[in-house]
């Protein structure tokens, strides 16, 4: 009896069931009146006075033993049973925290798609750069100050590989590679040594755009910009030229565009001159093209560069720079959109 009683035990614990049914038979099989269990209880009456109360104890556990096994069985596959009922495969799914594009992006994005209506494509180019793509073939006297030490991060103190300075770069990338027409706009981040505050950084991002054609001449260059400030700021917006210098462009020139702030009557923001500077441009120095194959006696062009912090700050007047990058979910919430 005792064997039994032990091959019983083992038999019900290793017992397992996928379905009610199972579970079921397992309770005939043991627990019923003709189950195994009862049988051993009948069985009982046959057992020799001295042995009773041991088998007797052994018995009661053993009958425990089962009954708590097929209810913690049943208790495991109604658990489950609930589960599977309650997936629910059309209720709306739990709202989650959705991210926000960053300033620098949602204003890329917008310039981007203003210079696309005029059919201009984007190019790219690395920002590990060398000499020759971000100063040399740009016009750069061998001694031009932006090459200081100063500007400039040279990796591995390589004077020919550096982090590009400006996206002019990509003017040479494309060009060296492709004849006219070219009309291309270069998104990018570019990096200067310079110390960091609430208006400088040691990298930022430019927009370089570059029309390259037979015919390309200045009062192209002036529509296309009245066209990307409207866009950009308002129907309202003008823009002034003032006569300025960089090595890749003659003439080259820097644009302001009235404050919108007020209005063009003079701000703290404009330092009370009614303008604000937002990019520098020119027609592209023949010596530019030259460098790159393309012929400056059939083909001429413009080129400009903005900053987009700068025109971030104008549209949304970020005051200080180092927020762009801190990635304060504070500050970037606020650029959610509004629906
Ligand atoms: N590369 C200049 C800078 O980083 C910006 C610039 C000025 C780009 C004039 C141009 C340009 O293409 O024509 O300050």
């Amino acid at each position: 009896m005792l064997n039994k009683i032990q091959e019983l035990k083992g038999a019900i614990e290793a017992l397992q069931a996928s379905s009610m049914e199972e579970i079921e038979a397992a309770r005939i099989k043991y627990l019923s009146k003709k189950g195994e269990i009862s049988q051993l209880f009948n069985d009982f009456r046959n057992v020799p006075n001295e042995m009773k109360r041991e088998i007797g104890q052994r018995l009661n556990e053993l009958k425990t033993l089962a009954t708590e096994k097929i209810n913690s069985l049943k208790a495991a596959f109604e658990d489950n049973a609930d589960a599977n009922a309650e997936l629910d495969l059309t209720r709306t799914a739990a709202p989650c925290a959705i991210g926000t594009r960053h300033p620098l992006s949602l204003v890329k994005e917008e310039i981007i798609a203003i210079f696309s209506r005029l059919g201009y494509t984007i190019a790219e180019g690395p920002e590990v750069e060398d000499d020759w793509h971000v100063f040399s073939s740009l016009n750069f006297a061998a001694d031009h100050p932006a090459r200081d030490m100063q500007d400039t991060f040279f990796i591995q103190r390589n004077p020919d590989i550096l982090l590009r300075t400006h996206t002019s770069s990509v003017q040479t990338r494309v060009m060296e590679h492709t004849q006219p027409p070219i009309r291309i706009i270069c998104p990018g981040r570019v990096y200067r040594n310079e110390a960091i505050s609430y208006r400088a950084h040691c990298f930022f991002h430019q927009v370089e755009g570059l029309y390259v054609d037979k015919g390309v001449t200045f009062a192209d260059l002036k529509q296309t910009l009245l066209y990307f400030a409207r866009e950009m700021f308002g129907p309202e917006t003008k823009i002034r030229l003032r006569p300025s210098y960089f090595p890749f462009t003659e003439p080259s020139a820097e644009m302001d565009i009235s404050c919108d702030l007020c209005g063009g009557k003079g701000c703290n923001f404009c330092k009370h001159t009614g303008w604000v500077e937002i990019l520098g441009c020119g027609m592209v120095d023949p010596n530019v093209l030259e460098s790159c194959g393309i012929d400056s006696n059939v083909y001429s062009g413009f080129a400009l560069g903005m900053g987009i912090e700068r025109i971030t700050n104008l549209k949304y007047r970020v005051k200080d720079l180092r927020m762009f990058s801190e990635n304060d979910v504070r500050f970037l919430e606020e650029f959610k959109p509004v629906h």
